[in-house]
């Protein structure tokens, strides 16, 4: 009979790592255990509900003794606990970077009392900055222009988690896999990034006949944009095929925000008039991943932006009246 694995998931209330646990829950002989505080997360009914080969503990990762507990059983840990969110950069930097030094240093800690030999740790696509390569690959150098600027502290605190871990933690744990996620979205993500914010402004503003969209900066941003079931897939390859080291997950395909808008109200069919007002101090113009990494182990973005975009609007269609009930809205 195949062996029982056990997955620990530091984060795991939240947007990925709720869709994660549910995917790797789905495979034969995996138990996920989720650990999360809820400080994030709008999913807590559903966490709580949690049944069959999930277990929720509600642990803050700052408490190392607690995380030593609930990982004991476990064979690998996905970290991803941490606060993010742009508009926390500039008002909680504070907690930002307490949450990620603190967290990783616990979390390696748990890994090497239970000796657990497989650890995956999100970074992100921040630590690259305004990068000077694009498409940008995993070894351009890491940038923090600003110590004084709060927004940093995110960055800042992901730097640290990456030097920890290659420099401490791989020395105790035999595989230590870092991914730099690039712009994840899909069904359920909350209300505070970009693609839910213009999806949820439109079906608020849908009955009235003018449309004005705030945008921050020019709307010349280039970004890119990865479906959630896409970024699944990558971080189950990562699991079976990651070796020690660093790789960028996301999607090669550029969009300035103004085309995202755009294709946004096309597809939900409103109108509407843009007022740009400043760009938060430190904002960045222009990323894209390079992936060749994470293709070479058997990556392939499957979900085109309009597909991925088709279903992300629909499920914010469906669910609008309850994140209106909530309070969620912006
Ligand atoms: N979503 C993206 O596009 C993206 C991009 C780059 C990096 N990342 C990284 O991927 C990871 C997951 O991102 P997400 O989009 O699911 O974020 P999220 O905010 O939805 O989830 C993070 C979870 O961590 C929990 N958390 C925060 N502080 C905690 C603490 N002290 N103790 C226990 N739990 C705590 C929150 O309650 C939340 O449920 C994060 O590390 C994030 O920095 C995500």
């Amino acid at each position: 009979m195949a062996k029982m694995i056990t997955i620990g998931i530091t984060g795991g209330a939240g947007f990925i790592g709720f869709s994660l646990a549910n995917y790797l829950s789905k495979k034969k002989n995996n138990k996920i255990i989720i650990i999360d505080n809820l400080i994030r997360s709008n999913k807590t009914k559903k966490i709580i509900e949690t049944k069959g080969n999930i277990k929720f503990y509600k642990t803050n990762i700052k408490n190392q003794n607690q995380l030593i507990k609930n990982l004991k059983y476990c064979d690998i840990v996905i970290h991803l606990a941490a606060i993010n969110g742009t508009e926390n950069f500039y008002t909680i930097p504070d907690e930002i970077i307490d949450v990620s030094s603190k967290g990783i240093i616990n979390v390696v800690e748990a890994c090497k009392r239970n000796n657990i030999q497989k650890l995956l740790i999100a970074s992100s696509s921040e630590v690259y900055n305004n990068p000077i390569v694009i498409p940008t690959d995993e070894k351009v150098p890491l940038i923090i222009p600003d110590v004084m600027n709060p927004r940093f502290s995110y960055s800042g605190g992901k730097i640290f988690s990456e030097l920890y871990s290659i420099h401490y933690a791989s020395i105790y744990i035999k595989d230590v896999i870092i991914f730099r996620p690039h712009n994840v979205y899909g069904p359920d993500m909350g209300t505070k990034h970009v693609i839910p914010e213009f999806i949820l402004k439109f079906l608020k503003q849908n009955q009235n006949k003018k449309n004005i969209l705030i945008v921050k900066g020019d709307g010349n941003q280039i970004r890119s944009f990865i479906y959630i079931d896409d970024f699944l897939r990558a971080i189950d390859l990562l699991l079976k095929k990651g070796k020690t080291g660093i790789y960028n997950i996301g999607n090669n395909k550029p969009v300035k925000i103004i085309e995202l808008i755009n294709i946004i109200a096309s597809k939900m069919d409103v109108s509407f008039s843009l007022k740009k007002i400043s760009k938060p101090r430190g904002d960045i113009l222009k990323r894209i991943p390079n992936i060749k990494k994470i293709k070479k182990i058997g990556f392939k973005n499957k979900l085109s932006l309009s597909k991925g975009l088709d279903k992300t609007i629909s499920w914010y269609k469906k669910n609008y009246n309850k994140i209106k009930k909530n309070n969620e809205l912006l």
